[in-house]
Parts: structure tokens; sequence; C-alpha cells
């Protein structure tokens, strides 16, 4: 079978797997998951704010507009009702969430075991980042979402408007409290964007306390994930499938997309196995908490630009952790180059904390030390677990353990290592 072959049978099937899911009628989306909790959180439209408040947390909703006008809904948790300490001093830390993905990754384990919560109970004031694109940060001073010009962005963008945004509106809103730096948490995509803004604009460097980077992902040499191997050598370099795939809104949180899901997932269905490889692709097996695997289906996927997924198909081409490939017409008038520019990674002189595991198909543990080779402050966190994978940062039972109280941990000694001044 050539691609053409395999591309329609795959888009056959879904379209009929979606079609005979509307002959059904509306799509129920209390089967789909069978959980009805996940079923009343998507009609009801719950936002990360809302869930957090409903454990109890006190909970903010902001909108953050950055330079090139996009509008941010970034989500705040300032200090913890059990700690009663709204008066006293609280580090602010940013969680960046990764690729499709959206606030909501970062609680569904909820108050005793995700790291908002942990970090609140701990004294810190925390924010939730929502990256353009995703469902919360669908708006723009000028552009609408209808407007191609919206979806031109990959995650060199997302690193240098959005996550500098979040980080001078955290510190300077009335709680920042003269704090001039924050600790940083990101995984996966929330990796790459700290790598291309801390490389692209060093001086945000001095803005960071310590940073964590679960899965990190920057240099893709030897990533082993299928998907990507296969599709890399088609859409990873400037072509016409991949200008055609180019700068588009890709998997958005609406019904559409929920019911392509809804499909590959179903027990009978042709495509099953890319459901179940997706699945196994991403997470150790058996270890991963299926009590908040429903309201990551209801949350998820959580939109992006196609160009994020180009972009990250280039690295796995070329090697590089460099920057957008327009091909070289472009490139000469943007960079002033044929290739496109590496990013100095030797300038992000932030104290970086790489946590990184064996089975983890997106961040192979040979490019993620390539990368820390070349980074001048860093602290290597290699996971002891050989089945640890890339998603078990959010959704392994034992991530409290493993990674979310070793993280606090080391911002603790930092915040007392630097109380006396
Ligand atoms: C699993 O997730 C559920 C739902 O958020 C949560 O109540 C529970 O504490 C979590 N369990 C573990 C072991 O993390
Ligand atoms: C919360 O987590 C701790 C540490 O993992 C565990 O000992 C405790 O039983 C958990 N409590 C609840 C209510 O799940
Ligand atoms: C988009 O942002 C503008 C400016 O903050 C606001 O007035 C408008 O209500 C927002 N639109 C949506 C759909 O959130």
């Amino acid at each position: 079978m050539n691609r053409f072959t395999v591309g329609f049978l795959i888009l056959g099937a879904l379209i009929l797997g979606v079609y005979s899911a509307a002959l059904d009628g509306p799509i129920d989306f209390y089967k789909l998951y069978d959980n009805p909790e996940a079923h009343i959180s998507l009609k009801e439209k719950k936002t990360t704010a809302d869930r957090t408040a409903s454990h109890g947390y006190p909970s903010e909703h902001h909108y953050i507009e950055t330079k090139d006008g996009y509008i941010l809904g970034v989500f705040r948790i300032p200090y913890s009702h059990k700690l009663q300490n709204q008066n006293e001093k609280r580090p602010i830390v940013l969680l960046q969430h990764g690729l499709t993905s959206c606030s909501d990754a970062w609680i569904l384990q909820g108050p005793n075991d995700s790291l908002p919560y942990l970090l609140a109970d701990a004294g810190y004031d925390v924010w939730m980042g929502n990256a353009r694109g995703t469902s919360y940060s669908r708006n723009h001073t000028k552009l609408s979402t209808e407007n191609p010009l919206f979806w031109q962005f990959s995650w060199h963008e997302i690193g240098i408007y959005d996550i500098t945004a979040i980080i001078d509106y955290a510190l300077h809103t009335e709680n920042g409290q003269d704090q001039d730096a924050i600790h940083y948490v990101g995984h996966s995509q929330g990796t790459t964007v700290y790598f291309a803004l801390m490389s692209s604009m060093p001086e945000y460097n001095y803005k960071i306390k310590t940073a964590h980077m679960f899965a990190p992902v920057a240099i893709m040499k030897h990533l082993t994930n299928a998907l990507v191997v296969k599709v890399g050598p088609y859409l990873g370099h400037r072509n016409a499938y991949s200008i055609l795939f180019g700068s588009q809104e890709f998997l958005p949180h609406n019904e559409f997309v929920m019911a392509l899901f809804f499909n590959i997932c179903q027990p009978d269905f042709l495509l099953r196995p890319v459901c179940e490889n997706a699945m196994s692709s991403l997470y150790s097996g058996g270890r991963v908490n299926m009590t908040a695997m429903p309201e990551g289906m209801a949350t998820h996927p959580a939109g992006c630009s196609t160009d994020q997924m180009l972009h990250y198909l280039q690295e796995q081409q070329s090697g590089y952790f460099r920057q957008f490939d327009h091909g070289t017409k472009k490139n000469l008038e943007v960079y002033g180059s044929e290739e496109p520019p590496e990013y100095p990674v030797e300038l992000i002189n932030s104290m970086v904390h790489l946590w990184y595991a064996d089975s983890d198909n997106l961040a192979a543990v040979e490019d993620v030390e390539l990368l820390a080779s070349r980074l001048p402050n860093k602290v290597m966190h290699h996971m002891d677990d050989p089945e640890w994978n890339h998603g078990d940062f959010a959704l392994n039972n034992e991530v409290r353990k493993y990674v979310n109280e070793p993280v606090i941990a080391i911002m603790e000694k930092y915040e007392l290592e630097n109380s006396s001044t």
C-alpha cells in the first residue's frame, strides 16, 4: 500500500465512523466515557478555575494580552484556603502544559496528588498558563479564530510572546509582592517553549528561580514514537503536503473531534489499534490513574496550530533544535539564511532541572543528554522506573512521590537559601 491508500483508508474510516455515529442520533457523551462527571463537565463547560474551586481552593481566571494581540486565559490558585496565607509571602510558580493539552492537565489527579494543589498547600502562588489556540486562549484583539492568520504560529511564538506575557503579568499583579523571579514547570511542549524563549531572549533567565522540565523536548534526533517517525518524512520538510497542512487549527475541543476519538476508541472499531497505540505509547502499563482519565478525556485534546506539529516534525527530520523552516526563499527573508537558525541553548543560564525517562518515546534519553551537554546550569533527574513514559508525568498514580514532592523540595530549598535577602 502506498501512502495515499493508507491516507484514504484512515480518512474514509474516520468519516464512516462519524457518519454512523451521527445516524444513531446525537452523540451520547455519557456513553462515550461511561462516566457521569465527564458527561456533565462537557455540557457545563467547566473551566480549570471551576474545577480547582470545587475542591475549596481560591481560584482566579485572568485574561492576559500578548504583544501580538492574543488574549490568553490563565488560571491561578493565589493561596491555600487551608493555610489562610493570603497575607504572607507566596513565591510565584508558573506551570505550562504540553501540545494539544491545556491547564486542566495539571489538576486531573485531585488535591492529594496534583502539583498545583500541592504547591498551593506548600505556600506558593500558582499560575497555570494556556498557550494561544487552546480551549481557553482562542481570542485576539484583532483576529477571529476563523481568520487563517490567527493560526500562523508555532511554539516559538508561544515561547517568546505567551510565556513572557504570563511571567510579566504574574510578577506585576498586586500579589507579585515585589518578586522579580518565578519558578517554572513545563511538560513536553511546555519545555520546548521554555528552551526557545530562554535562548532567544536570554534576559528572561534572570526572572527564573528554578525551572523544571518534565519530558524535555528540544532535539528530536533519537525519538522513537512510531507515528512521528512515519509522518516525519512527509511533513517534516517544506513541500506540497506541509504547505497544505500548515497554519490551520488542529484537534480543537469540539464535538467533531470528540466524535473522532470516540469512534477510534470503540472496542469493535477498525481503528481501535490506533487508539490503543496512542494510549500505550504515552503511558506506562497499569499504573495510570484511570479514575482521572475521564476528566482528561473531557478536556483533551485542547487544540493547537498545525504549524506546531510541522515544527516538531522538522526537528525530527533535521536533528536540530532550530526555528521554523519556511523554505529557502522565505528563510532568506525572515532569517537572512537559507536554513533556519539553531536556538543558542548555551545562553540559557537559568537553573534547569531535567526530568526524563527511559521509556519516553517522545523525549529520548540520548536527545535529553545531548541538549543537557550544551546547557550551562542543569541538574539531571533520570527517572528510576524503566517504564516511566511521556504521559506519566501527568497521570502516573505515583507522580506525587516520584516527581511532585521532589520538585517542591527543590523549590523549598531555593526559597530557604534565598530568604535572608
Ligand atoms: C486518581 O485521580 C482521582 C481523580 O482525580 C483522585 O481522586 C485520586 O486521588 C487519584 N489517585 C491517585 C492514587 O493518584
Ligand atoms: C494522599 O497521599 C498520601 C501520600 O501519597 C497517602 O498516604 C494518603 O493516603 C492519600 N490520602 C488520600 C485521601 O488519598
Ligand atoms: C475577547 O477579549 C476581549 C477583550 O478582552 C473581550 O472583550 C471579549 O469578550 C473576548 N471574547 C471572548 C469570546 O472571550
